[in-house]
């Protein structure tokens, strides 16, 4: 059953450092995912504190909040049929080493921490991370 859904995509520092936006986006089109909305920005790393709320108790917390909040990214609202999931696999593993070949994280991932992009991973965290971003 066809279902379109809306997922949150972030180009992590590392890959906005990169430019590597178009390249990006070119992935996404091709796999018929429509970027409704994006802009670029920094945020605090109280932000990005927030936003990884439930990494909060993992050891990489302190760390992942402190290089998402290092320099400017681009976040994105995608559309599509089963956004969400698909987005998760067009992205790969989170371990860039760990990842198929063609994702984005094989493709461009530096390592575990500079991966390069995140994805909503649930309805739930789609709808929660589209309004952090995007207030809709
Ligand atoms: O991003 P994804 O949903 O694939 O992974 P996660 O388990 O939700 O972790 C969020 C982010 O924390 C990852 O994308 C990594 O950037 C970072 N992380 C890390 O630095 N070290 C780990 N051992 C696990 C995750
Ligand atoms: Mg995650």
């Amino acid at each position: 059953m066809s279902d379109i859904e809306r997922t949150l995509s972030i180009i992590k520092p590392d890959a906005v450092e990169r430019n590597l936006f178009e390249k990006i986006s070119d992935i996404l089109k091709k796999n018929n995912l429509k970027i409704e909305k994006n802009k670029k920005l920094q945020i605090s790393k109280e932000e990005a504190a927030e936003f990884y709320k439930e990494h909060q108790s993992k050891p990489f917390y302190e760390r992942l909040c402190n290089y998402l909040s290092s320099g400017p990214i681009v976040v994105m609202e995608l559309s599509g049929e089963n956004a969400i999931s698909k987005y998760r696999d067009i992205m790969g593993a989170t371990d860039p080493k760990k990842a198929e070949n063609n994702t984005i994280r094989q493709l461009y991932g530096i390592s575990i921490d500079k991966n390069s992009v995140h994805g909503s991973d649930s309805k739930s965290s789609a709808k929660r991370e589209l309004e952090f971003f995007f207030n809709n």
